[in-house]
C-alpha cells in the first residue's frame, strides 16, 4: 500500500479560472479518504475560497488538503513565492492547521523580486496579469536558468521526498481558456491548466479515476482578454450577474468581465480535459436575475426558465461528450451529491 498509487481524482476548471473549484475540493477532501491532495501549476496568482466548519479561509498557492489533515504537495511544476509562501504558513498554522503537513518539490521553481518586478513593469497593464511573477519564473524555468527549491535553505524542512501512494486528489488552478496550449494566446497563464498537467506530479495517466470539471453557468474573465471587451462592463443584465454574483477577484480584487455562458467552449473544454463529472455552478445567481441565455454554435439563444437552459445545455453536453458520465448543479447550498 504505501507503495502504490491506488488511484487518482482531478479537479480542473473549464472555464477562466474563478469556478469554485476550491468548494469542490474541499468538499472531496472532506468526505473521501485521500492520502494527498496536490496542485500541479501555477503559483500565487491562483485563489481558493474554502469554507470550513462556517468559517471562509483563502488560500493562494497551499493545496486544500490542509483544512482537512491531508499530506498538501505543492508540484515540480508550481512556482514559488518565498514571502507569500511563510506568509500563508504563518496564516494556516495561527488559525490551527497542521502546517508540518505541506511539501514542496525539490524541483518547483522560485519566484524572485525580479520576476515580480518584471511583471509588473512589462505585462500588468498589457496582459492585465496578476502580477505575482508568473510569466518572468516559467520564462526562467523553460530557458533552464531558474532557481528550484531545493537549493533555498529556507525551505528544507518543506522538501517532499517525491513519493506519492494510496489515493490521489489534485486540485487546478486557473481554467481551461488560460492554458498555455489552448487558451486566448498569449491572454493566457504561463502553465499547464489542464489535467494532463497534473502527471508531472510523478504518475501514469492510467491512473486517473475521476476528472471533475468545475464551471459556472455564465462566463467571467478577470485580466485582460479581447475575447472579453471592456464593454461586457456596460451592458446593464451582466452587471447584474456581477453583482448577484459577487465577482470580484479573489487574488486582485478587480470586477470581472461577465458573459452569458459559451457552450461551443464549454463543450470542447469537458471533451479535451477528459472530464468525466461537471459540476456547474452559479445556478442561484441566474435565477435571482432570472435571464436566461447562452451562446451555442455562435448564436445568442434566450430561455424561458431555469429547467429550460439546464435541459438544454445537458442535451448538448450529453450529445457532444462520449466520457461525460454526470451533469451536477449546484448553487450556493453545499455540493453534497458528488459522492
Ligand atoms: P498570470 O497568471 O498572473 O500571468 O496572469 C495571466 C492571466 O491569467 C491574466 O489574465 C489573469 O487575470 C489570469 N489569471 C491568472 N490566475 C488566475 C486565477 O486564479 N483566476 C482567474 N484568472 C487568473
Ligand atoms: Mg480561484
Amino acid at each position: 500500500m504505501e507503495n502504490k498509487i491506488n488511484y487518482v481524482d482531478i479537479c480542473c476548471g473549464l472555464n477562466w479560472g474563478d469556478e469554485a473549484k476550491g468548494k469542490i475540493v474541499s468538499y472531496l477532501a472532506k468526505s473521501e479518504n485521500y492520502d494527498f491532495v496536490c496542485r500541479w501549476a501555477g503559483g500565487n496568482n491562483a485563489g481558493h475560497t474554502i469554507y470550513k466548519d462556517g468559517v471562509k479561509y483563502k488560500t493562494h498557492l497551499i493545496p486544500s488538503g490542509i483544512f482537512y489533515d491531508i499530506p498538501s504537495i505543492i508540484g515540480p511544476d508550481c512556482v514559488v513565492n518565498k514571502e507569500s509562501f511563510f506568509k500563508e504558513v504563518k496564516y494556516l498554522k495561527d488559525n490551527g492547521f497542521n502546517t508540518d503537513l505541506i511539501l514542496i518539490s525539490p524541483n518547483a521553481h522560485l519566484v524572485t523580486d525580479e520576476h515580480i518586478k518584471e511583471d509588473r513593469e512589462k505585462l500588468l497593464n498589457s496582459q492585465g496579469t496578476t502580477a505575482k511573477g508568473i510569466a518572468p519564473c516559467y520564462k526562467d524555468k523553460y530557458a533552464r536558468k531558474g532557481i528550484q527549491i531545493k537549493n533555498v535553505p529556507e525551505f528544507e524542512s518543506y522538501l517532499w521526498n517525491e513519493k506519492l501512494f494510496g489515493n490521489i486528489l489534485c486540485e487546478g488552478a486557473q481554467g481551461f481558456w488560460l492554458d498555455i496550449n489552448h487558451g486566448n494566446y498569449p491572454y493566457v497563464t504561463s502553465s499547464n491548466t489542464l489535467p494532463y498537467g497534473a502527471c508531472s506530479l510523478g504518475f501514469p495517466p492510467q491512473l486517473i479515476r475521476k476528472i471533475y470539471g468545475a464551471s459556472k453557468i455564465y462566463d467571467t474573465r478577470s485580466g485582460i482578454d479581447p475575447f472579453f471587451p471592456e464593454t461586457l462592463l456596460d451592458d446593464k443584465d451582466l452587471l447584474r450577474l456581477v453583482k448577484e454574483g459577487g465577482e470580484f477577484g479573489t487574488t486582485t480584487g478587480r470586477m470581472r468581465k461577465t458573459n452569458w455562458l459559451n457552450l461551443d467552449k464549454l463543450i470542447s473544454a469537458v471533451k479535451i480535459s477528459g472530464t468525466t463529472i461537471i459540476i456547474i455552478s452559479k445556478v442561484d445567481v441566474i435565477e435571482k436575475v432570472n435571464l436566461y441565455k447562452l451562446y451555442h454554435n455562435s448564436n445568442l439563444l434566450p430561455f424561458n426558465s431555469i429547467i429550460e437552459m439546464k435541459n438544454y445545455i445537458s442535451n448538448a453536453l450529453i450529445e457532444n461528450c462520449n466520457i461525460l458520465e454526470r451533469i451536477i448543479y449546484s448553487d450556493e447550498t453545499e455540493i453534497n451529491c458528488l459522492s
